[in-house]
């Protein structure tokens, strides 16, 4: 079952989407995924079409103890042409673990807010930025690519709403120290549409402009897919998106994972743009999860092109 095509004026030809499921989603795991089970589901997204697919984060694993086994997971990619691996990197120690097993890409991560930076750096704002500085420029020159995440774009649960201003700062800051592309954090997905546009158009007017930003939706409110169409009319053409929507609370709020892929591609494929990711080997690959995981994915393409016992259309 596919959607029919009716493209729309003003949007890109084609998306590249930032597979984050294997790190964003399972980092938010209530139990510790094995290491084997990770390197499947990797090897099936990218039997499934997917390029940029980010594998874990080479974090602190009293931190995040669900990827404590980010290294021999690493070891076990099948690398293939034109497949990208990139992992989160959050200080020159977890720099110096990536590069012990072969990482080519790393993203860093920063916070719009000071809040949120001391909650998941440990730092204030301006000396997390300090520690990603360093690790930038140690990546750079080792020829690493770099993408910059911005989290609480949006909105901030300690701090409210989140000046375009703070955002800027920070983005500017990221592009300065050499990250060649930003993703866009909505973390507790609050954002809506006028406001993506809003936000894109003052980066744009401070120089960043949208064909080196992503856009990073979690979908806790429902309006990832609504969010990612303003964006794209925008012109921006990388979006984030998790497997099965992956992430959030496993015990209650399994909605606040981040955008379904599923539902992005349902998205554009009825708008006709590529994206070069097979619907129904992702779907497959979600279904498997899911009964691995024991819950249905909160994807709504997935629920509707799961086979279900009914003969009924
Ligand atoms: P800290 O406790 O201040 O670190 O945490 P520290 O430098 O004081 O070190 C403490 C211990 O951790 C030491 O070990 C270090 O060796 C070890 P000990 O001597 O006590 O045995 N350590 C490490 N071990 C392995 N790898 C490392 C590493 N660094 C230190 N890299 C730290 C500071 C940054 C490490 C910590 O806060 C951390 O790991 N934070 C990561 C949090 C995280 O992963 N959050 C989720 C990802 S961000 C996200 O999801 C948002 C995003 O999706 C976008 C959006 O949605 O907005 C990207
Ligand atoms: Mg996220």
């Amino acid at each position: 079952m596919r959607p029919e095509v009716h493209p729309l004026p003003g949007l890109p030809s084609e998306v590249r989407i930032w597979e984050v499921g294997a790190r964003d989603g399972l980092q938010h795991e209530a139990t510790v995924v094995p290491t084997a089970v990770k390197a499947e589901l990797i090897a099936r997204l990218v039997d499934a079409g997917s390029r940029t697919v980010e594998v874990t984060s080479f974090v602190s694993p009293r931190w995040v103890p669900q990827l404590a086994d980010a290294a021999e997971l690493f070891a076990r990619l099948e690398w293939r042409d034109g497949v990208r691996y990139p992992v989160l990197v959050p200080n020159l120690a977890g720099l110096d673990r990536a590069r012990a097993v072969g990482v080519r890409d790393i993203a860093v991560f920063a916070s719009a807010t000071e809040s949120f930076a001391r909650r998941n750096l440990n730092r204030g704002l301006d000396e997390s930025l300090e520690v990603i500085e360093a690790v930038v420029a140690a990546a750079r020159a080792e020829g690493l690519g770099v993408r910059g995440y911005v989290s609480m774009c949006f909105g901030d649960p300690w701090e409210g709403p989140v000046a375009p201003a703070a955002v800027v700062a920070v983005a500017r800051r990221l592009v300065d120290m050499g990250c060649e592309e930003l993703s866009l954090g909505d973390t507790t997905g609050v954002a809506t549409p006028g406001h993506v546009v809003s936000l894109l158009g003052a980066l744009g007017e401070a120089g960043i402009g949208v064909e080196r930003v992503g856009v990073h939706f979690h979908d806790t409110y429902g309006q990832a897919l609504a969010n990612t169409l303003a964006a794209l009319q925008s012109g921006v053409s990388t979006v984030d998106s998790s497997a099965g929507g992956l992430g959030g609370c496993p015990y209650a709020k399994s909605a606040t994972g981040n955008l379904a892929t599923e539902d992005l591609c349902w998205a554009l494929d009825g708008l006709g743009i590529t994206t070069g990711v097979d619907l129904d080997r992702l779907v497959a690959t979600s279904v498997w999860l899911a009964g691995i995981l024991g819950r249905p994915s909160p994807s709504r393409v997935v629920a509707a092109l799961t086979p279900t016992t009914s003969e009924e259309p």
